[in-house]
């Protein structure tokens, strides 16, 4: 290990992340009885500039009035390049001090932007006497934030998690695809051919070097790394694929768009009795190996070691955290 050690951000079960827009007082009453671990109120891009207004109205209602118990609950502001976001910030923390335990802060492209949010958060923070330190999710989905990565993860002691924004990320780096997450046919490799010419056309994951770069920048600032949004909401094997793409490189939940989404991330990032009973033999067997002054041992014909250890301990703490 290194000497450097890194402090994790408050644990929370984050498997599913519902987007709820906070225009509809209808959706946001659904969202508080629903199933997701973590639900943000947005204020930001499915709320209508007209609606911004009547948005804050409801998510402070909602905020004061509804029972929420058992989620955790964010809200999603706008960006710091509008003239929304302070006053989103403003009206709900005071209008429903200390109900929010979470700010995210869409489209951050630098370490500043996050500090200008914390600074009028602690400054709303005091002025409430509100003594519940609100934590920061941060959307990285512009190539700025991306190139800035490390340095928004490093931002603020508030920071909770990263979440990839695939669709504005799309925008932002000019490629070549309308779709909200999920593959693209153009991005495929086709294989050379074969001795009767035949060849082979596999599709590729366009997102790989994008989630797997936010995934190690979360990792490394004790952080949870969120997989975004999945546009087809009729299409739940599409998701399903995307989610466990994102879970096997270390995603620890997805976003729901749509409430049909939630169940689906919830039991994709739950892990399965089959991986928790094996993760259990391989602790089993390591502490045997201990006792005999091994470090090494076989276990179903495959060579486990010390590290076998801590993949093991990630599965079964987690596997812990959901049981509660
Ligand atoms: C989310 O905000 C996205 O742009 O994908
Ligand atoms: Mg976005």
């Amino acid at each position: 290990m290194s000497f450097t050690v890194i402090e994790q951000a408050p644990a929370r079960l984050n498997r599913s992340e519902l987007a709820v827009p906070g225009s509809s007082a209808r959706f946001l009453e659904k969202a508080a009885q629903g199933a997701a671990d973590v639900v943000f109120l947005d204020l930001e891009d499915a709320v209508a500039p007209d609606e911004k207004e009547k948005a804050r109205k409801n998510i402070i209602a909602a905020l004061n009035d509804l029972d929420w118990s058992g989620k955790t609950v964010s809200m999603r502001i706008n960006g710091l390049d509008t003239h929304y976001m302070y006053r989103d910030l403003v009206e709900v923390l005071e209008g429903a001090p200390g109900k929010l335990d979470l700010i995210m802060i869409p489209k951050v492209g630098t370490a500043a932007d996050v500090y200008t949010v914390d600074c009028i958060v602690s400054q709303i923070e005091a002025a409430t006497k509100v003594e519940k330190r609100i934590g920061f999710e941060m959307i990285i989905e512009t190539a700025l934030g991306m190139a800035n990565i490390h340095e928004i993860a490093a931002a603020s002691p508030r920071n909770e998690s990263l979440h990839f924004g695939v669709a504005d990320y799309a925008a932002s780096t000019k490629a070549a695809t309308v779709g909200i997450g999920g593959p693209n046919p153009n991005y495929g490799v086709l294989t050379d051919p074969a001795d009767d010419g035949s060849r082979d056309y596999h599709w590729g994951d366009m997102w790989h070097y994008a989630i797997a770069r936010m995934v190690v920048a979360a990792r490394a600032h004790g952080l949870r790394p969120l997989d975004g949004p999945f546009g087809d909401i009729k299409d739940p094997d599409g998701y399903t694929a995307q989610a466990r793409r994102a879970m096997v490189l270390g995603c620890e939940g997805k976003w729901a768009i749509h409430p049909s989404q939630v169940d689906l991330a919830n039991e994709i990032f739950t892990p399965t009795e089959k991986d928790i009973a094996k993760a259990k033999a391989i602790l089993e067997a390591m502490e045997q190996a201990k006792k005999e002054g091994r470090g090494a041992v076989t276990l179903d014909g495959k060579l486990i070691d010390i590290a076998s250890i801590k993949q093991a301990e990630v599965m079964v703490n987690k596997a812990a955290q959901i049981a509660g």
